[in-house]
This record gives C-alpha cells, structure tokens and sequence, in this order.
C-alpha cells in the first residue's frame, strides 16, 4: 500500500515537473512575439499590435495580453517599437533595449528610466528571474520617430544599433529572434556560440532577408534545427513568402513551422 501511493506521488511529482517546462509561444504579425515561459514569465518581443495590420482584431485590446514582465525591443522603427509604451505603462513591465536608444526613449519620456534596462552586445543580462538574454548583432538601421503628443509634430532621434536577441528560458531552451536583418557571417557565431533551439527570422524582403538570403543564413551559417518566418506579408513591400523560403531551402535538415498571426504554439 505505501510504496503504491509512493508511486501515486512519484507520478503527481512528475506531471507537475513536466507541466512545470512546458511553454508558449504566440505571433502576432510582423515580428511580434509574447513568450509564456516556464516559469510563468511574460515576455514581448516588439510588440507592434494595435497598428498591425496582420495581428486579429480580438487581440487588439492590450489588457487582454494579461500581465506582462518583461519587453524586448530590437530597434527604434515603429513596427517593431510597436505599443511598448503603453504596455509598459499599464504593467510596469521592465523594457529593454539597446543603450543609447534607452537614452532616447528615458529622455523623451516613452519609457520612465526606473522601467528600462540598457545594454549592448555579448553581455548576457537576467532581467527577470531565470530568463537570461543576451543582446546579438542585426544588419539593419535604427532610428526613433517621435511624434510629440501635445503638438503632433514628428521628430527624429537616435537609435542606436540594431540587435537580435538569444533568450534562454528556465529549462535551457534558446530563442533566437533575429529582429530585422540583412544576412550576415557572423550568423554563424550566433549558431555556434548559442546553438539555438528555435530562430524566429525575417524572410519578407525590401528591408531585412528575403527568402533565398534567408534560406542561405539557415542552411550556410545558423544551422537552424527549427525556424518560424517572421516579418512578411505585412505591408506590400514584404512580398517574400513562407513558400518561397521554404523552396530556397531545399533538402534541408531544418523544420520550419508556419504560424498564423494570433496563433499559440505549446512547447
Ligand atoms: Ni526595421
């Protein structure tokens, strides 16, 4: 009789450790992404949604994202900038980003100092308990366009440098979100050095990769083991295709997994 219920026990220890790992993954559009990790942590990836063109009409409504920990932004366009205001505001959500454009957003006010974290490349911070996130190089542009709420009048301020991000979950697993970029060689430190589980990457075209630079990065420098397209079909410029890239990449041993906006992915 003990060693059944010692049994039951060990097998209610095990579904509680295994539902402990599991995680979310939920797109948006564009190149926005909220993680639910492990540990329960709420992460946003540029959070471009209300103005989103691709992202579903009930998930507009921002309290409806729930709690939010933390914000990664990889560069100052508005597509990818996207509602970190807000959200920081309504969840006193921790915001992070590179340096100098953290000066920007404190001194204009879009994000208070006391809410930002700022920091550069290959210095892997742990904003929140358990997630460590280490800042990795883009081939983009920065900027940031500030529209002054008072006056409307548009302004242009520094950006800083363009990133991606490696974020690594409480159970070890790595995500890498490229941000924009154009293709670059050291994508192959980024495979290397990381390894990562799952690549989030560009493939629209116009301003980051398109299919085939995209497909060259995955099967050339990253070797990729799962790859989700990002930043496609979302205004008419971003003319690259999921089925594009995934012809580009041709024999390959690479998964790649098509996401609809709005939908979750469990892990
Ligand atoms: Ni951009």
């Amino acid at each position: 009789m003990m060693r059944a219920i010692g049994g039951m026990v060990m097998l209610a220890m095990a579904c509680a450790v295994s539902q402990a790992q599991a995680w979310e993954l939920q797109w948006f559009g564009q190149s926005a992404f909220k993680i639910t990790s492990p540990g329960g942590k709420v992460i946003l990836i540029d959070p471009f949604i209300t103005g989103n063109p691709k992202t579903p009409e009930a998930l507009k409504d921002l309290a409806a994202l729930g709690k939010v920990d933390l914000i990664l932004v990889t560069h100052g366009h508005g597509d990818h900038v996207g509602d970190t205001a807000r959200i920081a505001a309504d969840h006193e959500a921790k915001v992070a980003m590179n340096a100098d454009m953290g000066h920007t957003f404190g001194n204009l006010g879009i994000v208070p100092y006391k809410q930002l974290i700022r920091f550069n490349k290959s210095g892997p911070i742990q904003p929140i308990d358990g997630i460590t996130v280490t800042m990795v190089h883009a081939e983009h542009s920065s900027e940031v366009v500030h529209t002054d709420p008072a006056s409307g009048a548009k302004s242009v301020h520094p950006g800083g440098e363009p990133a991606g991000y490696v974020i690594e979950l409480e159970n070890g697993f790595r995500i890498y979100h490229a941000g924009d970029t154009g293709v670059f060689a050291d994508m192959k430190f980024i495979g290397e050095y990381y390894r990562p589980d799952l690549e989030l990457l560009p493939i629209g075209g116009h301003f980051t990769m398109d299919p085939a630079h995209a497909a060259f990065a995955v099967n050339k420098l990253l070797g990729s083991k799962k790859v989700i397209p990002m930043h496609y079909g979302t205004f008419p410029p971003l003319k690259g295709t999921p089925e594009a890239f995934k012809q580009a990449l041709g024999e390959t041993g690479t998964e790649v997994i098509v996401m609809e906006p709005g939908q979750v992915l469990k892990f």
